[in-house]
């Protein structure tokens, strides 16, 4: 196989941890950039990536880079592309655009004529032109322009990557489960360690947590675009499934609980674990779901971590006092019984650390979607209940 260019998606503030992952699949050139990675290596290393990467939001195969000033430079650029080595006119297609800087008036023109250019060629080469279907296409082909440059890419997941495909329904605010992965690995997790989440919602960060622990790749449930494409490589990617089928090791050990105010939400999170093929996890309780208000947390162990993605704003719940005064007693509980743990909570709220009475001794700037947030890391001290203000000595990142 030959070496190709490839740009993988994540949420701001991954693409470090993403480069590692990329890195640790033979990706070569691994090149961190704002909302991604780039990297080179064959299809081989692009199907891997799709299958293994917990963090990756989609994995797009360059098909041109090249400068423009036009639309109709556009247009030529995605008419050069032998699109039909690729798919056919029976496939639907879908194209995307993103810019930045871009000199043109509309972006909605220059998407236009980038598709008028795969099509036309299509019909050129093939004699049909493919139909355009936005919300079910067989091929997505994004479209990125910079103040000189257009790149075109083919895009090989199809379905973001954070859908694993075991989701039921969704809680108050799910995370991403690329986010949430993203979480486990910043905040250095390993099995280990009791871990819990006392604001869990649909479960996302402990059933990634048990995923993680037992080696399961997250692209297993589900499939991909590139299945689809001409040139397919399906015996590569049959020896990709095997090994990763051989990798799956269901009696790692870990403790891993989840808990919210919530009975129906902690349903669905027992629901959602089912559905991620971790029933065995649930039964013998290395993964558990059990409804409790967080200000009457228990520690599950010693110097275990928290992560958590607790409530911002007015609370939905009756049962729930308002968010800052409940995250008060949040604080207070966490000083009073879990001595010797670390807490990471992902908030918008800049204000948390304040309202918790607790001092961080990191932050770290994350996008939950569009949201800006920032991850707080608080060390519960043995033997104080008092913040303490050296502990600003490691603070990282953020603003
Ligand atoms: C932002 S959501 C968490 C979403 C979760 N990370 C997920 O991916 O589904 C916050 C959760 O906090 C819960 N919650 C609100 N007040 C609570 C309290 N006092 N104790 C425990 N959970 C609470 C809500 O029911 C909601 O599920």
């Amino acid at each position: 196989m030959t070496v190709e260019h490839f740009f993988a998606i994540c949420p701001r503030g991954l693409e470090t941890l993403l480069a590692n992952e990329l890195r640790a699949l033979d990706a070569q050139g691994v090149t961190p950039e704002p909302g991604g990675v780039a990297f080179d290596g064959t299809l081989g290393v692009a199907y891997a990536a799709n299958l293994h990467s917990r963090l990756a939001s989609r994995i797009l195969w360059e098909a041109a880079h090249r400068p423009y000033s036009s639309e109709d430079d556009l247009y030529a650029t995605a008419h050069a592309v032998a699109w039909e080595a690729n798919f056919n006119a029976r496939q639907t297609l879908r194209v995307d655009l993103t810019a930045t800087r871009a000199p043109l008036r509309s972006l909605e023109f220059a998407t236009l004529r980038i598709k008028d250019g795969i099509v036309d060629r299509l019909r050129e080469k093939t004699g049909d032109r493919p139909s355009i279907d936005r919300a079910r296409p067989d091929v997505r082909v994004f479209a990125h322009l910079d103040a000189t440059h257009v790149t075109l890419y083919l895009d090989l997941s199809g379905e973001p990557l954070f859908k694993r495909g075991w989701r039921a329904e969704k809680g108050e605010a799910p995370l991403k489960e690329n986010l949430a992965a993203g979480l486990l690995m910043l905040a250095g997790w390993r099995p280990a360690r009791p871990l819990l989440d006392p604001f869990c919602g649909s479960g996302t960060i402990a059933i990634e947590a048990a995923l993680m622990a037992s080696h399961r790749a997250p692209g297993l449930a589900r499939s991909f675009s590139f299945e689809k494409l001409e040139g397919f490589d399906r015996a590569a990617w049959k020896a990709l499934l095997e090994e990763a089928h051989a990798q799956i090791d269901d009696q790692a050990a870990a403790c891993i609980v989840g808990s919210d105010i919530s009975t129906r939400v902690v349903a669905l999170a027992v629901k959602n674990a089912e559905l991620a093929g971790l029933k065995s996890w649930l039964d013998d309780g290395r993964l558990s779901f059990s409804p409790r208000d967080a200000r009457e947390s228990v520690p599950i162990g010693e110097h275990g971590v928290i992560i958590t993605n607790p409530p911002y704003g007015e609370q939905s719940n009756p049962k729930s006092a308002s968010v800052p005064k409940m995250m008060a007693n949040v604080g207070d509980r966490l000083k009073q019984t879990f001595a010797g743990w670390d807490a990471w909570f992902l908030t918008s709220d800049r204000a948390l650390p304040r309202q918790m009475r607790l001092q961080e001794t990191r932050k770290t700037v994350l996008f939950n979607g569009p949201i800006e947030c920032r991850f707080f890391r608080f060390e519960l001290v043995e033997g104080s209940y008092r913040p303490r203000s050296a502990a600003l000595d490691h603070g990282t990142g953020g603003g």
